[in-house]
């Protein structure tokens, strides 16, 4: 993968750190809990292996038979039965077997900590307090259990404790995260709308061209994180035409050289409009708007970069763009048939655009047929 392939830039800030750093918390919970099954499997092992050998042996009887008859279910159990014909060594394995129980029981527990941890990170639907408080009452409902073995039980009390405040800022911190990326959302939208308006075109250019370019990023095997920006940062693709005059904007007809060349600085007026604006989208959006003109070969405007400079955000919303200009009607040609407009893509693969994204659309074309009929025009001229 070349530099520019990565989508999201190491000095972007939220939110997809703050995304980054959910899961790192439900990873570092999930690892927490199953290191503690384990030990607690390890624990339970040893003290029945502890209970056997006490049976047997009355040196280790002596050593260390005493450990566990504190337990309080032990001492319930002698309070309401008989235990007084019972030789002690057994006694003292009778405890040390309860308290292999609570362990394999604990053990038990922690599995089921790791698998809700698990499941929180895989549904993405990430911490919820909801969560947190179920955490909270399972943790109450571990209560009972102190009377089998003080020391395991408050350990896991804890531990479940823990995890519930953890489940809380994680709450905390994807809250903060939605609400940032609601802004942004809504921003781009009126950044979208107020160019629709300005570049005097369709809405539905605008919807059709993020959402080819969503086809094809998800038939690229991106995350559905970076397919969900690409889609909306490519909204503001031709933000910069809104630096660019009506008259040019608006002429029916064919442009002639020196109104093309004007027309041009749109990708690079929406650069720079994009380039003081924080965040990950805006981030993606500025290079999009930079560079969905530019073409592999080299002779795209307006730097004239080739493949590895361009991004590859900008590289699938350029076959977006460029498929539905092809199938839209213009103010000078027909709206080209779908199927040759996919041959005129296809063709240019290599050249005019990435192999990889031609590629993907190639073989999501009955999405990109979907899109088109989803989002049609509904007046069928447009600039
Ligand atoms: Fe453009
Ligand atoms: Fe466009």
């Amino acid at each position: 993968m070349g530099k520019k392939d990565i989508i999201y830039r190491d000095e972007n800030p939220d939110p997809i750190e703050t995304d980054q750093k959910i899961l790192r918390i439900g990873k570092d919970l999930q690892v927490m809990s199953h290191i503690i099954k384990i030990i607690l499997l390890i624990a339970a092992i040893l003290i029945m292996i502890g209970a056997c050998l006490i049976t047997i042996n009355s040196d280790f009887y002596l050593k260390v038979g005493k450990i566990f008859m504190d337990n309080s279910f032990y001492k319930i159990l002698d309070a309401i039965t008989d235990l007084s014909g019972i030789e002690p060594r057994f006694l003292s394995a009778i405890a040390w077997t309860i308290s292999a129980i609570s362990a394999v029981m604990m053990s038990f527990y922690a599995g089921q900590l790791e698998k809700f941890t698990k499941l929180i990170i895989n549904e993405k639907n990430h911490f919820t307090t909801k969560a947190a408080s179920t955490l909270r009452i399972s943790a109450i409902m571990l209560a009972p259990l102190l009377l089998v073995n003080l020391f395991f039980a408050l350990a896991m009390i804890g531990i479940t404790v823990l995890f519930s405040y953890l489940f809380d800022y994680g709450a905390y911190l994807q809250e903060k995260a939605d609400e940032k990326n609601r802004i942004e959302e809504e921003m781009i939208v009126s950044f979208a709308e107020i160019t629709e308006n300005k570049s005097g075109q369709t809405g539905q250019h605008v919807k059709r061209v993020s959402e080819y370019s969503k086809v094809i990023a998800k038939a690229m095997g991106l995350t559905d994180g970076e397919v969900e920006n690409i889609r909306l940062a490519s909204t503001m693709h031709d933000i910069g035409k809104l630096m660019i005059p009506s008259e040019i904007l608006d002429k029916p007809g064919k442009l002639d050289a020196d109104e093309f060349a004007v027309i041009k600085q749109h990708t690079t007026y929406g650069g720079e409009l994009l380039d003081n604006v924080e965040g990950d989208i805006m981030h993606l959006s500025r290079d999009i708007a930079l560079e969905h003109h530019e073409r592999i070969d080299g002779k795209g405007y307006p730097y004239g970069k080739t493949d590895e400079d361009i991004s590859l955000a900008a590289k699938i919303v350029a076959v977006a763009d460029v498929y539905d200009a092809l199938t839209s009607k213009r103010s000078y040609k027909d709206a080209w048939d779908e199927q040759k407009a996919r041959e005129e893509i296809v063709k240019n693969k290599g050249t005019q655009f990435d192999s990889k994204v031609v590629d993907a659309f190639d073989a999501s074309y009955d999405e990109i047929l979907k899109v088109k009929d989803i989002y049609k025009d509904s007046c069928d001229f447009h600039k």
